[in-house]
């Protein structure tokens, strides 16, 4: 019987596609079969579970209060410029919601780095790894409580310090490789960037409502907030591709 050459397009992503290359041109079904059986859901292990709750955390609660303190941000500015009669509590809520974005992308980021050292075999979490854990999160926490400069940008900077030390280990960086081997176009290091713009305007929180060069150099860098925040998700959806 004659067979028809029938290759189906490679779809990538460590998905399991099929390979049909030779099909009846009476079976139907049996095409049918095969594509719905190339397209079954992979079984993730539990290092693969893991994974996924770093993104998981960013889509489901990082990014929509990402969208409510841009919105409340614009309004604080509508309101300093008599432009829109809104709330007092704006600015405040402005603050809050920084404060919720800052802290949940330093408790993602955290959950990342644990999820790739376990995924890659790397030595687990050593005790160096452990201590710049506490660091990153004790030293966002810090800041919800803590009120003289000197102690906020303390803790700021053991937060952010601990967390580039995480994500970018000078070991790696001298041998030559940046995080997952590049630094520019790199999910990690742009993310390093980005919670340290975050960190400084919690940190800063105080002098931006005070000072007139304060709040503009906190609205300069909020736009490379908003930008960053939008390379992050296009980068890390390209990083779920080549994860499995
Ligand atoms: C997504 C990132 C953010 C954007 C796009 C953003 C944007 C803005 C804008 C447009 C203003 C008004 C500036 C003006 O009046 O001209 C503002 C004010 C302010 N922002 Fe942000 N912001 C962001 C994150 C944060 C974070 C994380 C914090 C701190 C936790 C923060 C704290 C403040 C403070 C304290 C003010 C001054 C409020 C006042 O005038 O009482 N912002 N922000
Ligand atoms: C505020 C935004 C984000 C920041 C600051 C951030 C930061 C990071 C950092 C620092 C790492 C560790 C990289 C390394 O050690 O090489 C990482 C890993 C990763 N990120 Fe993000 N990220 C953000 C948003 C996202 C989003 C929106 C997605 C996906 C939709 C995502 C997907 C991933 C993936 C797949 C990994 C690999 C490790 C894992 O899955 O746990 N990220 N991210």
């Amino acid at each position: 019987m004659e067979t028809v050459q029938r290759p189906l397009p490679p779809l990538g992503c460590g998905l399991t596609f099929c390979k049909v290359n030779s099909m009846t041109p009476a079976a139907p079904q049996q095409m049918l079969a095969a594509l719905i059986r190339g397209r079954e859901l992979p079984v993730l292990s539990a290092a693969e579970w893991l994974l996924l709750l770093h993104p998981a955390l960013m889509i489901l609660f990082v990014y929509p209060v990402v969208g409510a303190t841009i919105r409340l941000g614009i309004l604080v500015r509508e309101k300093r410029l008599d432009l829109n009669p809104i709330a007092a509590t704006v600015p405040g809520e402005h603050v809050d919601h920084g404060r919720w974005v800052t802290t949940g992308t330093v408790v993602a980021v955290v959950l990342a780095v644990v999820a790739l050292r376990v995924h890659d075999g790397a030595v687990a979490v050593t005790a160096p790894v452990i201590a710049l854990m506490v660091g990153a999160l004790g030293g966002c926490l810090a800041l919800w409580r803590v009120r003289r400069p000197a102690a906020r940008a303390a803790a700021a900077f053991l937060s952010w310090g601990s967390v580039a030390l995480l994500v970018v280990p000078p070991p790696l960086v001298w041998a030559g490789g940046g995080p997952r081997e590049r630094m520019w176009g790199n999910h990690g290091s742009s993310g390093v960037l980005l919670t340290g713009l975050l960190l400084f305007a919690m940190a800063a929180a105080p002098e931006i409502r005070a000072s007139s060069p304060w709040r503009r150099l906190h609205t300069g860098a909020a736009v490379l907030t908003a930008l960053l925040l939008a390379v992050q998700a296009i980068s890390g959806s390209r990083d779920l591709l080549t994860l499995h």
